[in-house]
């Protein structure tokens, strides 16, 4: 049978089917676009079904015949607010085991406007009668991607808060904590926290970047307002708002979770290591 992987052309879905494959599993994958370059990037051996969260009457097909299923709570770039009907069908079609890729910050409550739109489905999974695993993971390393542009053109990265401490997690990382929540036992009702194995500082991160492709790139630090005009156009207003405040804490990120290597048996990936699994995205 099957294990269902939504998010199978994005960063964290994209490894989870490697390693799923790599230990013998059959895989089906969810796009909304079959024919997209993510998606025919997908390794051969996987099933590559259409469906759109947006529409979930449309998962139906690619819920078929399937017990273990990851859910990435994504909806374009927003919150999965379909994500409790998306769970029923889940059920109906007979899928008994869920990892759910999400976002939580227990210290804001229901009604910021972040966490209004995640925890709806927080609830719904935790009242399923599922075998669940929540991953809400701290700060991808892969959001310095963001950076590709300026490194390739000029060797330079422009961004807020160069102090910023954040114990970002390998997406690779992320995937064994998963692979492990749907493969072996033990893991139902438990919460992972996915965190890579030391703080990084922002200016450190470029620093490395810089190292792994044998360029030096240049940190050029932007004030607050610079950085909501820089992000303007990729992010929403709300969004924005919310990195503005987490910056204003250096180091509100930094605490390093054992869950990686209490799951998987060996320490998270370091930054370092990242960067040069990444190099060649950043020449
Ligand atoms: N970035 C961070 O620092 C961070 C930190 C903590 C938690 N998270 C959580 O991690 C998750 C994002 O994971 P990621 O970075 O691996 O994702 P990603 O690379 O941004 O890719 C998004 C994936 O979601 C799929 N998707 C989006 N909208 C969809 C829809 N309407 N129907 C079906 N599929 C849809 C896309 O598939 P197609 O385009 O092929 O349809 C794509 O595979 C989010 O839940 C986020 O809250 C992120």
């Amino acid at each position: 049978m099957p294990t269902l992987v939504t998010g199978a052309t994005g960063t964290v879905g994209g490894s989870l089917v490697r390693q799923l494959l790599a230990a013998g599993h059959e895989v089906r994958a969810l796009t909304r676009d079959p024919a997209s370059p993510a998606a025919a990037r997908l390794p051969r051996e996987v099933e590559v079904v259409a469906g759109d969260f947006a529409r979930p009457h449309t998962l139906a097909p690619a819920l078929r015949g399937v017990q273990r299923m990851h859910l990435v709570a994504q909806d374009g770039y927003g919150p999965l607010t379909t994500g409790p009907e998306i769970l029923a069908l889940a059920e109906e079609a007979g899928v008994r085991r869920l990892t759910h890729l999400g976002h939580n910050d227990p210290s804001r409550d229901d009604d910021d406007p972040i966490e209004a739109g995640h925890r709806p489905l927080h609830r719904a999974i935790e009242k399923s009668g599922l075998e669940w695993t929540h991953l809400f993971p701290g700060e991808f390393m892969a959001n310095t991607w963001e950076w590709v542009g300026g490194i390739r053109a000029e060797g330079v990265v422009r961004a807020p808060f160069g102090d910023w401490n954040s114990a970002m997690v390998h997406e690779a990382d992320i995937a064994a904590v998963a692979l492990a929540a749907l493969t072996e036992e033990g893991h139902a009702g438990r919460t992972y926290q996915p965190t890579g194995p030391e703080p990084v500082r922002r200016r450190d991160a470029v620093r490395m970047i810089g190292e792994a492709i044998g360029r030096d790139v240049r940190f050029v630090e932007l004030t607050p307002e610079q950085a909501r005009a820089h992000w303007q156009d990729v992010y929403p207003p709300e969004v924005i708002d919310w990195f503005l405040e987490m910056g204003a804490h250096p180091d509100g990120n930094a605490w390093v979770s054992p869950d990686v290597e209490e799951v998987t048996g060996r320490p998270g990936r370091t930054f370092r290591q990242w960067a040069a699994d990444h190099a060649d995205d950043f020449r």
